[in-house]
């Protein structure tokens, strides 16, 4: 693998309104009406916009000390993206919450922990932090774009329109948050340290939080349901070895977010949304900056 920071990365803010496709989404809008994967999809939404908060406020915290142009334009491409990704997830999340789903307190309890997480942490660890989920996001937006079962899991237009467009912008900007903290000195021990406290929270809340959504939800009294739910769970792209060893290579010394070369497959998902004939154009409602 090589390293390739250095290279140029074009990070455009898209103002994007899913609402008219958002009216008739089903409450269990996986494919075949999966439970699992229809909970997994809402708890992953509705840490989103609080969650994305704090990654703007964590760069945004270094935004001064960054002198690389080229870093600085990506960090303001990387700001209006993440609001964005903010102000969709909140849409999307109004319409979960009406269906039944939990997702307004779910913002709630986001915005509790990510506001005592900037109490009580430096702003070093903070970066690292949201350097570290960045890798995350990367991670699951990658097996996204490349494997058409994993984009065929999210059944609905809307939800899958939604979380495809925040894939393409995740791999655009995977590594500014990282290359800030880079910029700045940040500790490598740091560093790998926040990525292995964030992996074993952040994987073990969402596994709770979508265990307790599922039994939670009358749907999973149904005889059967939950088993078939587990069945096709552990059938599914999410349930690979090769996403858990690319979540854990964060730990490698001299590790970057460019070592996974996905630049041809985020020009060719801009064509696929936004060329010519672009799949999501009618849903932008400004043209990207
Ligand atoms: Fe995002
Ligand atoms: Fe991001």
């Amino acid at each position: 693998m090589t390293q390739t920071s250095n290279v140029s990365h074009d990070v455009p803010t898209r103002r994007m309104s899913f609402d008219e496709v958002l009216k008739d989404m089903p409450k269990h809008f996986a494919a075949d009406g999966d439970l699992i994967l229809s909970h997994l999809a809402a708890a992953l939404s509705g840490v989103f916009p609080d969650g994305e908060d704090f990654f703007v406020a964590s760069v945004r915290n270094y935004r001064s000390q960054v002198t690389d142009p080229d870093l600085r334009r990506q960090v303001n491409g990387f700001i209006g993206q993440e609001a964005m990704h903010g102000r969709v997830h909140r849409s999307f999340n109004d319409r979960l919450d009406a269906l039944g789903y939990h997702t307004k307190f779910s913002e709630r309890r986001t915005k509790f922990f990510t506001k005592l997480q900037q109490r009580v942490m430096s702003e070093e660890r903070q970066l690292a932090v949201t350097a570290a989920l960045e890798h995350f996001t990367a991670t699951l937006a990658e097996l996204l774009l490349r494997d058409p079962k994993a984009r065929a899991m999210f059944g609905h237009d809307a939800a899958r329109q939604v979380f495809v467009w925040h894939a393409l912008e995740e791999a655009e900007h995977k590594a500014v948050a990282f290359d800030v903290y880079r910029a700045i000195g940040g500790s490598e021990k740091i560093r790998v340290r926040a990525m292995r406290q964030t992996r074993l929270m952040f994987v073990s809340a969402t596994v709770l939080q979508v265990a307790i959504a599922v039994l939670l939800d009358p749907a999973s009294h149904r005889r059967g349901a939950l088993r078939q739910s587990l069945w096709r769970f552990r059938r599914s792209p999410l349930w690979n070895r090769a996403l858990w060893k690319q979540l854990k290579d964060y730990d490698r010394p001299n590790f970057h977010p460019d070592d996974y070369d996905t630049d041809q497959l985020v020009d060719q998902w801009r064509e696929i949304l936004f060329g010519t004939d672009g799949e999501l154009n009618d849903k932008l409602t400004r043209s990207a900056a």
